[in-house]
């Protein structure tokens, strides 16, 4: 029986160092120390030992399970170390390779230049106003001086969705929108950029939707004057300090009077083909708020002035970065609108 046991030993330890993996230690473990094991088998023939030879017996098995074990063991942690490494080895990092460069997008060239803009009159202490691309007929026209069948309602032509309800054809409605939420008080201050829609057939100058950027400001004893400094620092700030803007007497129905605001080409007034030899270019429009409209919104027009203006951002981005043709800024070619990314 001794014999036998050492064999047992013997079998079960090679067979424990030349495990494989952890499932193949696992079975050893099962098939050596478990109750149906060899050793267990060997020690159920006891009952025919001398009374001197089994305890003998009993210590020898109990040392061979417990050599077993510990061989075992050993190897067990030798194995678990031994896939650590390979994991380890598996999942290293090649920290010279070059990395796959990530594509960043850009702010869109008309966001940058509306973007400016509003930072430009934000310095300036006017706050950002807006109102819905969905307008009534009341605040796109009436309460802007328009009532149904003036002939200046022409100059818009609209996208109507019913008799009553149009998409904007301009940002002026929230001048009046504004205005009534103010309930009389001044001053307001405020601009407002936002798509528009009119019914225009596209091309390289016109775009059924396009953006505009609205002022405006009421107080008392607001002048022309304001209006003009206003323009001024905007224009300078905006294209150059070297630049001009003059004002050429024009007509909205909104304003009294109104007047078209032309800045100084960049060809520095010697005539080029954007200025159409003129050395000007026009940018806004712009006036001093109609009584009416003052009126109509729930202002005083004996205590309150006001001036407001109307400018395309999309001309003017056009301008600054040379752009020839509208309808870029809403085809979204990737191609173009990476030109204008500030990193690469
Ligand atoms: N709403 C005008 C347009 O779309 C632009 C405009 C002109 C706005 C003069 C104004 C203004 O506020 O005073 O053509």
């Amino acid at each position: 029986m001794e014999q036998q046991l050492k064999e047992l030993q013997t079998e079960a330890l090679a067979k424990a160092e030349a495990a494989e993996d952890l499932k193949q230690l696992n079975d050893i473990r099962v098939a050596y120390l478990g109750k149906k094991g060899p050793i267990t088998e060997v020690l159920k023939g006891m009952g025919k030992l001398s009374a001197e030879e089994r305890p003998k017996m009993g210590a020898l098995a109990n040392e061979v399970r417990a050599a077993v074990a510990s061989a075992i063991e050993t190897k067990q942690t030798a194995l678990e170390q031994q896939a650590i490494k390979k994991q380890l080895e598996k999942e290293t990092i090649d920290v010279t390779l070059p990395g796959r460069p990530v594509k960043s997008g850009n702010q869109h060239p008309l966001t940058k230049v509306v973007e400016e803009i509003e930072d430009l009159f934000i310095s300036m202490g006017y706050s950002i106003a807006e109102g819905p691309e969905v307008e009534t007929d009341y605040y796109n026209f009436e309460a802007l001086n328009l009532p149904k069948g003036h002939p200046a309602r022409d100059m818009q032509d609209s996208f109507y969705i019913t008799e009553d309800i149009l998409l904007r054809t301009h940002t002026s409605p929230v001048q009046a929108r504004t205005m009534e939420k103010y309930q009389g008080q001044g001053p307001v201050k405020i601009i407002c950029p936002g798509k528009v829609y009119r019914r225009d057939n596209d091309d390289a100058t016109h775009s059924h939707q396009f953006t505009q950027i609205e002022g405006l400001v009421v107080d008392e004893n607001i002048s022309m004057g304001d209006l003009k400094g206003t323009l001024e620092v905007f224009a300078k700030r905006l294209f150059g300090e070297d630049r001009e803007i003059r004002l050429r007497p024009s007509f909205f129905p909104f304003t009294e009077p109104s007047v078209e605001v032309d800045v100084t080409c960049m060809c520095g007034g010697e005539g080029c083909r954007i200025c159409k030899h003129t050395g000007w270019i026009e940018i806004l429009g712009a006036g001093m708020v109609h009584p009416n409209v003052l009126e109509m919104a729930g202002f005083d027009s004996k205590k309150y002035t006001g001036f407001a203006f109307g400018m395309g951002p999309d001309r003017i981005a056009m301008l600054k970065y040379g752009i020839d043709d509208i309808r870029h800024f809403y085809t979204n070619d990737v191609r173009f609108l990476t030109q204008f990314a500030e990193h690469e």
